[in-house]
């Protein structure tokens, strides 16, 4: 028995799935949730905003699947056109909030200014972040890989408070990996989650670092999940494309039965 740590599994849906495909999918990974999970694993849908008010509702209080928004604005309120506040998440009843995406560090150019009033906001309003760090290709043949995640960590974490802290979820998902099919192999996720889980434990304690569940992203599979969650500090995974089919996605939860 290694870990006494929740195990999580997430799912990222992006920018798929109109209203009605959404509500069907999530239908049915509720039902299969509840019908071959064992309760030994946390389920969150991330969804587009649109989708988290129905969502919940439909969720009610008899879906053991939570409900995620992928984004939130990084000021709290006021003329910021067709942007969606942590607040205004919130209200809908979703629980938590994907920060830190490679895909919007990329795209939005959100750096750690934005970032870090990302993660202030959604911990002041009671959403628990899903804060994802991750090297490129580039990096990675560099070979400093591990000093690009120590300072996306820290540039966050070091002006977050140990309680606050308790509520962050850690996602590793190395951006040569999301959405290419090609996998971090165990060896090379566990060497960056074991990284990530000593430098929490600088900034707070070993304690903290001990309880933080550290997601795994980046084409993770229903052939891959087992020996990546086998791992000794990988607590469950981010899952993109295979997150949009029910199978794929309970099968990958069953890992932790
Ligand atoms: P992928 O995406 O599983 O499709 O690679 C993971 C993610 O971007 O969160």
């Amino acid at each position: 028995m290694k870990k006494v740590r929740k195990n999580r599994v997430a799912g990222n849906w992006k920018m798929n799935l109109n209203l009605q495909e959404g509500l069907s999918l999530f239908s049915e990974i509720s039902n299969m949730a509840k019908d071959e999970l064992r309760g030994a694993q946390e389920l969150i849908i991330c969804a587009p905003l649109s989708h988290l008010y129905p969502l919940v509702q439909l969720a009610g209080k008899q879906s053991p699947v939570k409900i995620g928004a992928q984004n939130i604005h990084h000021e709290a309120a006021g003329a910021y056109t067709g942007e969606v506040s942590a607040a205004q998440v919130y209200s809908t009843g979703a629980t938590h909030v994907i920060v830190g995406h490679s895909e919007r560090r990329a795209y939005f150019q959100e750096d750690e200014f934005i970032l870090f009033k990302k993660m202030a906001l959604a911990l002041q309003q009671g959403l628990q972040p899903i804060f994802c760090v991750g090297e490129t290709l580039e990096q990675r043949e560099f070979g400093d890989y591990l000093k690009v995640i120590t300072k996306q960590l820290r540039e966050i974490l070091e002006h977050i408070s140990p309680s606050d802290f308790e509520r962050v979820i850690l996602a590793y998902e190395p951006v040569w990996a999301i959405g290419t099919g090609l996998t971090a192999s165990p060896e090379q996720a566990q060497e960056v989650h074991r990284h990530i889980r000593e430098q929490v434990g600088s900034i707070f304690d070993y304690h903290l670092a001990d309880q933080c569940s550290i997601l795994y992203g980046g084409s993770c599979n229903k052939e891959n999940a087992k020996d990546l969650f086998a791992q000794k500090d990988i607590d469950g995974g981010l899952i993109g494309g295979a997150s949009l089919k029910s199978r794929d996605f309970i099968e990958i939860a069953k890992v932790f039965n």
